[in-house]
């Protein structure tokens, strides 16, 4: 795990004190609200619905347990016993008052964590793969690279006031599991197999987005040696600065530039302006070094893992069956088959905590008490770290196969081993009508509902992988597109309603859903899930996915049942209003 130095320490401090005078010429009144704005959200301070949010970034996923338990003292102290973690690996608090913000921010300095940059239109928290360092798919671990990259992008003086805000994010594996394809700029690491020692290059993808216009990004440039990122970067970043459009919020995202120039000519673009920054005969100072790369990537050696024997599923089953009561024996079965993930290091397994339990509370929220908890199984069974996932969910990247049962029965306690991980009921969901005040609808309502009607393990294990994404709005923060069932609110005349898409995807074939058709009001939409899930159990062949099941068959065979019974036949106002 990365640790600040000096002058990590010295920036986060800094800015804390420059905050606490902001917040305090603000309530004092001497500053005004439309000078502060731009001010707090340079510290990640939004005001919502009801009451201040804070946004706290996680770079890379990335977290202690001493973090964690930082994490929920603020929850206690400042806010209402919880927080929300979301898909760019931050995590939200609510409910935040603002004379209380500097000394947040202040608690959080302490445990090298901040807020700086979690909004305004700058380079965003840099995210990665939840199971960086431990996937047994990985080329190359790409955290000394997110770090590095952190570290330049944060207060970078020329990328301070984009045309819009942007996000990074890299992947170091085979299987893509940071929607790579959806963000401004994904960095895909490879390391090369025909040079000694594999020299570590990336591929650069530009233009991914959600949001009003979703597109998937296009390959750029192959092959930019690591130390040469932060050149070719820069390159790229003053293409999109001198050329994004600032006239037109809605068309201000890099993926409108490159979507309008092309990614030939984007590329080409960013080629000339990198042959200005650096050639071969005058290398740009700004490149990382091999003496950088040492200081960062010493942070991310193994941990002190054991000599174990890898155990198969066969025997780790015959290790725990004889210790299970009978209660215990499904249950603990099926999250062995749901909630982990292989490692490179034999013996070991990475475990997710499902944020989602039926039902209760939204998906993503930790309360303080979980909090406390999941930071000492992260001590007590994963080398004190954890990782935030994309899909709002928590991993122990490094727990002994021996362990799973003690952990899976001290996780339990506290209503985290739900075997859900990918699933119907794992939905990603934004905050939506409930919190933010851009919302046309409520999410978690809906993410509730859907939950409650698909409450049967038995029945979701045989559906196997789905994804069912939720967006109150527009904007996409519930990642609705890549849902292989997405839903999207919509408002009709101040009343919500539901617009269905169908066909997303995150990760290596990354495509966005189609629209079904006419948007359905609140009640409905467990029907209409129930009904396209009906669809695929009928018509799927053995082994099919939904997802394959949807592709053979098309929109229509989904379509046609999910109407039969539905009263939005004749709203297409709506969808039209607010058509992506
Ligand atoms: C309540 C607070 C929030 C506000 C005000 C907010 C605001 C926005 C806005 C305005 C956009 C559209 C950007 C554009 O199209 O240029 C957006 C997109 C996005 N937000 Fe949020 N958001 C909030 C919460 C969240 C949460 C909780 C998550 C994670 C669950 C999230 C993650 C994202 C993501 C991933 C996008 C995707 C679109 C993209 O970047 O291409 N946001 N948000
Ligand atoms: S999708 Fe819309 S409603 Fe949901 S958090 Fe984003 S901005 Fe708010």
């Amino acid at each position: 795990m990365y640790k600040y130095d000096h002058i990590d320490q010295t920036l986060v401090d800094e800015r804390v004190a420059q905050f606490r005078d902001q917040v305090a010429r603000r309530l004092d009144g001497s500053l005004p609200e439309e000078e502060f704005r731009p001010l707090r959200l340079q510290n990640g301070l939004y005001y919502q619905r009801h009451a201040y949010m804070l946004r706290v970034a996680i770079p890379y996923g990335l977290l202690s347990a001493k973090q964690l338990r930082t994490l929920a003292l603020i929850a206690d102290k400042h806010d209402r016993g919880y927080g929300h973690f979301t898909t760019r690996q931050n995590i939200q608090f609510n409910w935040i008052e603002l004379e209380k913000t500097p000394e947040i921010l202040a608690e959080l300095a302490q445990v090298e964590m901040h807020a700086i940059q979690t909004s305004g239109n700058c380079i965003r928290n840099i995210t990665s793969d939840a199971f960086a360092g431990v996937a047994d798919d990985e080329y190359v671990d790409p955290r000394p690279i997110c770090e590095l990259l952190r570290q330049w992008s944060t207060l970078h003086p020329e990328f301070a006031y984009l045309p819009r805000k942007f996000k990074f994010a890299i992947n170091g594996a085979k299987e893509d599991r940071t929607v790579l394809l959806c963000h401004d700029v994904g960095i895909e690491l490879k390391k090369d197999p025909n040079v000694q020692d594999g020299a570590l290059t990336a591929d650069i993808y530009a233009g991914g987005g959600m949001g009003r216009t979703p597109i998937l990004g296009s390959l750029i440039k192959k092959n930019v040696p690591w130390q040469l990122l932060p050149s070719y970067l820069t390159a790229l970043l003053r293409v999109y600065n001198r050329f994004g459009r600032r006239d037109n919020i809605y068309k201000a995202r890099i993926k409108i530039l490159v979507k309008a120039l092309g990614p030939e000519e984007f590329s080409r673009q960013v080629e000339s302006e990198w042959a200005q920054l650096h050639s071969k005969e005058a290398p740009s100072k700004d490149n990382f070094t091999q003496a950088e790369w040492n200081r960062v990537a010493q942070h991310f050696t193994r941990p002190s893992y054991k000599n174990l024997p890898a155990l198969t599923r066969a025997e780790l089953q015959s290790f725990v069956e004889p210790k299970l009561d009978a209660n215990e024996r499904v249950a603990f079965t099926r999250w062995l088959e749901r909630n982990l993930r292989p490692h490179q290091v034999p013996g070991y397994a990475s475990v997710v905590l499902s944020l989602k339990p039926h039902g209760t509370a939204a998906p993503g929220d930790a309360t303080s008490a979980q909090m406390n908890a999941i930071a000492d199984l992260a001590e007590q069974y994963s080398f004190g770290e954890l990782r935030v996932t994309h899909e709002q969910n928590l991993v122990l990247a490094d727990v002994e196969q021996t362990e799973l049962l003690h952990l899976w029965r001290a996780a339990k306690n506290h209503n985290l081993v739900l075997s859900n991980i990918g699933l119907l009921t794992d939905i990603i969901a934004c905050p939506g009508g409930d919190f933010c005040s851009l919302a046309n609808a409520k999410s978690l309502p809906i993410a509730k509902a859907i939950q409650e009607r698909f409450d049967d393990l038995d029945y979701l294990h045989d559906l196997r992988d789905i994804t069912l994404n939720i967006s109150g709005c527009i904007n996409s923060c519930g990642h609705h597109h890549v849902g292989n069932i997405g839903v999207l609110g919509v408002d009709k005349d101040g009343e919500e309603w539901y617009q269905i898409t169908l066909g997303g995807e995150q990760g290596n074939q990354a495509s966005i859903g189609k629209v079904i058709g006419p948007s359905f009001g609140a009640n409905e939409i467990p029907d209409v899930v129930a009904s396209l899930i009906n669809t695929y159990v009928e018509h799927r062949t053995e082994d099919e996915l939904f997802i394959e099941t949807y592709r053979r068959l098309g929109m229509d065979a989904f379509k046609e049942p999910a109407y039969r019974n539905s009263r939005s036949k004749d709203k297409q106002k709506v969808d039209q209003k607010n058509s992506v």
